[in-house]
C-alpha cells in the first residue's frame, strides 16, 4: 500500500528531525531530504506537500543554501520554518533583513485566525523564535497572517499558490498549539488523509521483506536492547524460521537479564542461539582498568564469538541490521552508516559471509520502533527497555571488573529498578542505573566497623541522550533505595546520588 508523502527538505536547521516526527505523529509519512536533493526529489516522488526546515544561514550569505524556484512551481503546497521561510520570501522576491537584536524564545504572537493554517486557534499565542533575520517586505501574491511586536511578518501565506511560512518553529514544544498548525497545514492545505499507522506499515514491511528475502537464510546479531529485539519480532512474522538470531551474552548483563531476552523470544518463529560466553569475556577483561581498553576489548571479543557463530551457519543470504532513521538523517547525505558506530557490533560484515545487508528498521523513528513492536506483540519488558549500552556493566564497574564486583552491582542495580517501578517513576526518569565505584570507606554496621564499596545511583531525564539533567528523585523514595541496598546487599556501606548534568558530566561514569 502506498502512504501518502511529505518531503521534509533539510536547510541544515537543528530541528530537521523534530519536524519529522511532529509530521508523522500526524498521522502522515513523511522523508526527511537534503536541500541539495530537494528539487529532484519532490519532482520524481510528487508528495502532497513540502516543508523547508530552519537553518543556520542568513539568504544572503555567498554559499547558504538555496533551491531552485522550480520548487515552488510544481503544485505542491510549501512551507517554510525559520530560515525556510526567509528562503520562501527571498526567492518569491519579497525582502529579508538583518534585524539589529535577535529575537530568542518564547514570544508573544498575533495570529489571523482566518488563515488555514491558523484556524481553530487563538489569535494570541506564544510561539518559539530563534532567528535575526526577518522578512521585512512581503513578496507579491502573499500577505502576513501573524506578527509580533518585534517581527511583522512571523507567517504569511499565498493561498491560491499554497504557499506559507512561519519565522517561528511550530515543531518545538515551546509553541502553544504548533503541532495543531502543522496538522492544519498537513490536512487543510495538503489534503492528507492520515495513512500512516503502525499496523498499515507492520503489514507492509512484512510483505516487503517477504518479497526480498524470498526463501533465502537472513542472520541477526541480538542484543535484547529495543530495536533489535523489534527487528528479530519483524523477521520472525515475516520469514519464521529463515531468520537466526544470535544472541551472545557476555556476562554483563544487568540481573537475570539473560534470561529475560530469551524467554521473551521463547514462543517466537525463529532460530534462537544464546551464546554463554561469561567466562570467555571475563577473562579477556581479567586485570584490565581503563575504560577505552575494557570497551575495545568487549567489542572485539564479540566479534569473535559472533564470527564464530556464524561459521557454524554457514553462508547466510542477509545480514539483518537495527539501523534507524536518526542514524540515517544524522548522516546528512541521506546514504545511511552501514553500522551504528555506537552498537559494538562494528565491522561485522568484514567477518560473517553474506551477500547483502538489510535494514528494515530504517525509515522509522525510536517510538515509531516501539509502537512497531507493541504491534507485533513482542513483550513490555523489550518494548520498554532503557538504553542500555553495549558493553553492559563493564563500564559500571569503575575499574577493575571481577564477577564478584559484578555481582555485588547486579544485586543493588536491581533493587533500585524495583524500587524506582514501585513508585511508578520507570518511564518519567529516561534512564537509571547503579555504578560500583569501586571505592571503599568506613562505616559502622551493629557494634563494628566496616570498610566497604561506595555504590553510585545515576538516574537522568533526556529527550536525545547528548545532554541531560539529573532526576529529581524524592529524597523518601532515595532513602527506602539506600537503606535497602545497605541491608540487603553484601559489601556495600554507603549509598550516593549522582547530581551532575550532561554536559560536563556523560551519564554513564566510564
Ligand atoms: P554517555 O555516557 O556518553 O551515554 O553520556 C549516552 C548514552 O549512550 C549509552 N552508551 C552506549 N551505548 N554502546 C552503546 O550501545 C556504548 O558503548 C555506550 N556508551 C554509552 C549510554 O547508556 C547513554 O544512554
Amino acid at each position: 500500500m502506498a502512504h501518502q508523502k511529505v518531503l521534509v527538505i533539510d536547510f541544515g536547521g537543528q530541528y530537521n528531525q523534530l519536524i519529522a516526527r511532529r509530521v508523522r505523529e500526524c498521522g502522515v509519512y513523511c522523508e526527511v531530504e537534503p536541500y541539495t536533493k530537494g528539487l529532484a526529489v519532490a519532482k520524481q516522488e510528487k508528495p502532497v506537500g513540502i516543508i523547508f526546515t530552519g537553518g543556520p544561514n542568513s539568504v544572503y550569505e555567498e554559499n547558504a543554501p538555496k533551491i531552485d524556484k522550480e520548487i515552488f512551481e510544481l503544485g505542491i503546497p510549501v512551507l517554510g520554518i525559520c530560515y525556510g521561510a526567509q528562503v520562501m520570501a527571498h526567492l518569491m522576491g519579497g525582502t529579508v533583513s538583518s534585524a539589529t537584536m535577535r529575537e530568542y524564545g518564547k514570544t508573544e504572537t498575533n495570529f489571523d485566525t482566518s488563515s488555514l493554517m491558523f484556524q481553530g486557534l487563538s489569535e494570541n499565542m506564544i510561539t518559539w523564535m530563534s532567528h535575526t533575520d526577518y522578512i521585512s517586505g512581503l513578496p507579491e501574491g502573499f500577505r502576513a497572517s501573524a506578527h509580533t511586536k518585534e517581527c511583522p511578518v512571523a507567517a504569511m501565506e499565498n493561498p491560491e499558490a499554497k504557499l506559507y511560512a512561519v519565522q517561528f518553529h511550530p515543531e518545538v514544544m515551546h509553541t502553544e498549539n504548533g503541532t495543531k498548525m502543522l496538522h492544519n497545514f498537513l490536512y487543510h492545505v495538503c489534503g492528507c488523509v492520515g495513512d500512516w499507522t503502525m499496523g498499515d506499515y507492520a503489514k507492509t514491511a512484512i510483505e516487503d521483506i517477504r518479497a526480498k528475502v524470498g526463501d533465502g537464510k537472513v542472520l541477526l546479531a541480538l542484543s535484547g536492547g529495543v530495536d533489535s529485539s523489534v527487528l528479530a519480532a519483524l523477521l520472525s512474522k515475516a520469514i519464521g524460521h529463515q531468520l537466526t538470531c544470535v544472541f551472545v551474552d557476555h556476562g554483563l548483563m544487568r540481573k537475570n537479564e539473560g534470561d529475560e531476552v530469551e524467554q521473551a523470544f521463547a514462543d517466537w518463529d525463529l532460530n534462537f542461539i544464546r551464546v554463554n560466553a561469561e567466562e570467555r569475556f571475563l577473562s579477556k577483561l581479567a586485570g584490565m582498568s581503563d575504560p577505552e581498553t575494557k570497551r575495545k576489548t568487549i567489542g572485539e571479543e564479540f566479534i569473535r564469538v559472533f564470527e564464530e557463530e556464524a561459521k557454524k551457519i554457514g553462508a547466510v543470504d542477509f545480514l539483518a541490521q537495527g539501523t534507524i532513521y536518526p542514524d540515517v538523517i544524522e548522516s546528512g547525505t541521506g546514504d545511511a552508516a552501514v553500522i551504528k558506530s555506537h552498537h559494538n557490533v562494528g565491522g561485522l560484515p568484514d567477518y560473517v559471509d553474506f551477500k547483502e545487508i538489510i535494514e528494515p528498521l530504517r525509515l522509522l523513528f525510536k517510538d515509531e520502533v516501539r509502537q512497531l513492536g507493541i504491534e507485533l506483540g513482542l513483550s513490555d519488558v523489550l518494548v520498554w527497555r532503557q538504553p542500555f549500552p553495549g558493553p553492559g556493566l563493564a563500564i559500571r564497574v569503575i575499574g577493575e571488573i571481577t564477577k564478584e564486583k559484578l555481582d555485588i552491582l547486579r544485586d543493588a542495580d536491581w533493587i533500585f529498578r524495583e524500587e524506582i517501578a514501585k513508585a511508578g517513576l520507570d518511564r518519567d526518569i529516561h534512564q537509571y542505573f547503579a555504578v560500583l565505584t569501586s571505592m571503599r570507606s568506613v562505616g559502622v554496621m551493629g557494634d563494628g566497623r566496616t570498610y566497604d564499596y561506595t555504590l553510585a545511583l545515576r538516574g537522568v531525564t533526556t529527550t536525545d541522550f547528548m545532554t541531560a539533567d539529573f532526576a529529581r528523585i524524592p529524597y523518601d523514595l532515595l532513602a527506602t533505595i539506600s537503606s535497602r541496598i545497605v541491608n540487603e546487599v553484601k559489601n556495600i556501606n554507603r549509598v550516593v546520588y549522582d547530581i551532575t548534568t550532561k554536559p560536563p558530566s556523560t551519564i554513564e561514569w566510564e
